[in-house]
């Protein structure tokens, strides 16, 4: 079997390396890839938007199943232009894929299926919205319809920090047409846990649970970035929650797409928050997370290229998904800066040594190779360093040993992933 992933970062590398496990797969190609998926996969230099090119590719090189792992693509309609050729892709259409492209649509939806979510406005107009946060509560929280790489979603303490937001978002156009339309939202507070599923139109089958750190720094102080680490599975997702989200999230997303005829097919990510009042949706993602991938499919028993092709075809019904008792965490290395300024280009050491250590893998996000073939930091989150063990404790120490042992110039990672967990 011929295999394309179109991405190009830790999540890719991921999925590129469960993939690689099934032994029918005799070739993998990854566009456009890194270094480290370069190590498994041929990378081949074609954007992940350009949905032609990309799909010649696949037709030209018989292309068996092609998997989308990134956001934009998806949202952009990449699926519906690979089926419009008749070829075999993993992941929702344009038309399902919504779900995340649009956080007004997805708002709408769970409102009109009753899916528990914070309360919210929708406004595509800047004084009707700055005349609504002049009577709200606070804090408020404020996010841009679109694609904004994670970045669009405003925590306002006050309403002068909230006239600042709809500055940035509807007035300034920080983000884009991704603010055109923004929603303004209730803010929850709680603990937040991550879903992943696949879902085949119908039948949905959840994955183990898993949590992000996003801040850049320590204490969830700093800046928002993609992700500083994840750890599977999240202690707080307890069988109470996952049975009260089984009859009011999950089957009843998949239930309202189908209902709305936008049918999906592929990876719906729940982001969660357990409030005391219960689990409340944030946000839904149409693909796997990342650095959540970097956890959830080291823990993955089945064969993942099996379980795609039974998304494709409709029959997920016929299959049982099984994670292993260990636990993962996953630490990211970073450019020293990042998420605002960095430098590229710096040497790595230790990748070598560490493909010995059992329960340990390191996945590429951003780097690739000098002339002389070393592996060279060339993004702003570097490697992502996965680690089993036996509970989460073990795991953490066994991530946090093996990252020691890698070294680039301005090496940046945060020091607690899963740390308060262990002490909970
Ligand atoms: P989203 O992209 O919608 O997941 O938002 C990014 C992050 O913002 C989430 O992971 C939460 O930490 C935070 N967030 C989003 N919506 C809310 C909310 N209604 N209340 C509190 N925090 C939120
Ligand atoms: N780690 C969060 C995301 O992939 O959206």
């Amino acid at each position: 079997m011929k295999i394309l992933i179109v991405g190009s970062g830790g999540r890719e590398h991921a999925l590129a390396w469960k993939i690689a496990q099934n032994e029918k797969v005799e070739k993998i190609w990854c566009a456009p890839g890194n270094a480290g998926i370069g190590e498994i996969a041929e990378c081949v230099p074609i954007g992940a938007m350009e949905f032609d090119a990309l799909a010649d590719f696949a037709e030209k090189n018989g292309v068996d199943l092609t998997v989308v792992g990134m956001d934009d693509p998806l949202v952009g309609g990449i699926v519906d232009v690979f089926e419009a050729k008749g070829l075999r892709v993993f992941g929702p259409r344009k038309n399902a894929a919504i779900i995340e492209g649009s956080k007004a649509f997805s708002k709408e939806l769970m409102k009109k299926y009753n899916i528990p979510t914070a309360g919210y406005e929708t406004f595509t107009d800047a004084d009707a919205a700055l005349k609504y946060l002049e009577t709200s509560e606070y804090p408020i929280v404020l996010k841009a319809d679109g694609l904004a790489l994670g970045k669009g979603v405003l925590i306002c303490k006050d309403h002068d920090e909230a006239v600042a937001g709809v500055k940035e978002i509807m007035q300034d156009k920080k983000f884009g047409a991704a603010g055109n339309t923004m929603v303004v939202e209730e803010f929850l507070t709680g603990r937040e846990v991550s879903v992943l599923s696949f879902v085949d139109g119908k039948t949905i089958k959840t994955m183990a649970s898993a949590q992000d750190h996003k801040r850049a720094l320590d204490n969830d102080e700093g800046l928002n970035t993609g992700g500083m680490g994840t750890f599977s599975p999240s202690p707080f997702y307890t069988k109470e929650v996952e049975d009260f989200c089984n009859q009011y999230v999950f089957q009843p997303t998949v239930d309202a797409m189908r209902a709305e005829g936008r049918e999906f097919k592929g990876i719906i990510f729940f982001g969660l928050m357990l409030t005391e009042k219960g689990p409340r949706v944030l946000e839904y993602n149409a693909r796997f997370g990342d650095p959540e991938a970097q956890v959830v499919l080291p823990r993955m028993k089945n064969d993942i290229v099996e379980v795609m092709e039974a998304c494709v075809d409709g029959t997920l019904d016929q299959i049982d998904l099984e994670f292993s008792d260990e636990a993962c965490v996953c630490v990211v290395l970073a450019s020293g800066g990042y998420p605002v300024a960095y430098k590229k280009g710096y040497e790595i050491s230790g990748l070598e040594e560490l493909k010995k250590e059992p329960g340990v893998v390191v996945f590429h996000a951003g780097t690739k190779l000098s002339e002389t073939g070393a592996f060279l930091t060339n993004g702003g989150r570097v490697l992502g360093v996965s680690a089993l063990g036996e509970d989460l404790k073990a795991a953490r120490a066994n991530a946090y040993a093996a990252a020691a042992k890698i070294d680039f110039q301005d090496k940046h990672f945060r020091h607690d992933i899963g740390k308060a967990i262990d002490e909970a």
